[in-house]
């Protein structure tokens, strides 16, 4: 992005360690309701999947549940998972700071209950779903997706939710709703950056309907079998896993339905560097750098060999036709 990481490697402490008690016992009364609730049926145990299992337990880790992948086309990879320390401890999230480890570090501060997400313009049904009912909406499968930075870093993340579109036919878009958009929390209270010259908050993001309709877009609650650690987007979150990692916003408050393109935070703010698009092109470099690989987080030191990048982060055979006869250069 704009800012460059120092990068610094910094591991954070258990959250049971940083959490005030108040925010603590909110996240226990999510994952009962998780757990008790439809969204906990398909949950599944992650427990000996990979090495993040060895971790010392976190604070309200969940029972074993049974529940299996997603049946989505593309929605699992056998890709080694990225740690959870390294998923909640190297973040992008801006209104907590733009150093990798702030949000670990500071997004404690996030009150992800009561939690309201409001549902408006070009529908049929609008209305305000609390962050319970959305929950229980739809039943939740784990997606194993690749997520890719425009950075040049990518991870293997479990994800648990379901597609977007279960949240779309809910409230019927009218025939003239032609994109989606996302707008973020931009609470100066909780939210340290906010207010910074950085981005023009809230942060925002969109999707054209087609993009947001493919089952493969994740309405996200959680990752690793629990709820969302607050740095990666507390209460929810969308994961669109063949963008670039910026179009996946986090801690969502409003899903609007437009008929034009909605603006974006990173597109407001550098314009030639960050296209409404974004689709993951190792063809397409960014002004800057270019986008031919990658390095995998957690799995290489300093020399080690990158990986090369693939078209639409490996799923093309999924969403390819979306763009077919699109020009990827001028749309990026
Ligand atoms: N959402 C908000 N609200 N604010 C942000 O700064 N950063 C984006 C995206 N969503 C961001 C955001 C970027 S640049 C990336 S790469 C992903 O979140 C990172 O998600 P992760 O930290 O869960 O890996």
């Amino acid at each position: 992005m704009l800012i460059p990481s120092r990068e610094t490697g910094f591991l954070h402490p258990r959250s049971s360690e940083i959490t005030p008690r108040g925010i603590y016992e909110g996240r226990r009364d999510m994952l009962r309701l998780l757990a008790g609730g439809v969204a906990g049926a398909a949950l599944a145990t992650w427990a000996g999947r990979d090495a993040w299992a060895a971790a010392t337990p976190r604070p309200g880790k969940l029972a074993a549940l049974p529940g299996g992948a997603s049946a989505v086309s593309g929605a699992v990879t056998m890709e080694k998972l990225t740690s959870y320390q390294d998923a909640s401890s190297y973040n992008n999230f801006y209104e907590f700071g733009t150093d990798k480890a702030d949000p670990a570090r500071n997004a404690h501060t996030l009150k992800t209950s009561p939690w309201t997400v409001e549902v408006e313009g070009l529908v049929k049904k609008p209305g305000k779903f609390g962050i319970e009912d959305l929950l229980k909406l739809s039943s939740q499968e784990e997606r194993i997706y690749r997520l890719r930075c425009v950075e040049g870093w990518s991870m293997v993340i479990p994800w648990v939710g379901y597609s977007l579109a279960e949240l779309i036919k809910r409230v019927e878009p009218l025939g003239s709703a032609k994109y989606v958009e996302f707008v973020t929390l931009a609470d100066k209270a909780t939210m340290p950056y906010v207010g910074s010259r950085v981005l023009d908050w809230p942060y925002t993001e969109g999707l054209r309907m087609d993009e947001a309709l493919h089952p493969l877009t994740l309405l996200a609650f959680g990752m690793y079998g629990e709820v969302l650690p607050n740095q990666n987007g507390a209460p929810v979150r969308i994961v669109v896993p063949w963008k670039y990692g910026f179009k996946s916003a986090k801690s969502i408050v409003k899903i609007r339905f437009t008929e034009k393109e909605p603006p974006t935070a990173w597109n407001k703010a550098a314009r030639n560097e960050y296209g409404f698009y974004s689709n993951v092109n190792p063809n397409v470099d960014h002004p800057r750098w270019s986008q031919a690989t990658e390095r995998r987080i957690g799995e290489d030191g300093l020399f080690a060999k990158k990986r090369k990048t693939l078209l639409f982060n490996g799923y093309e055979a999924q969403v390819g036709q979306l763009y077919a006869g699109m020009d990827l250069q001028k749309y990026y």
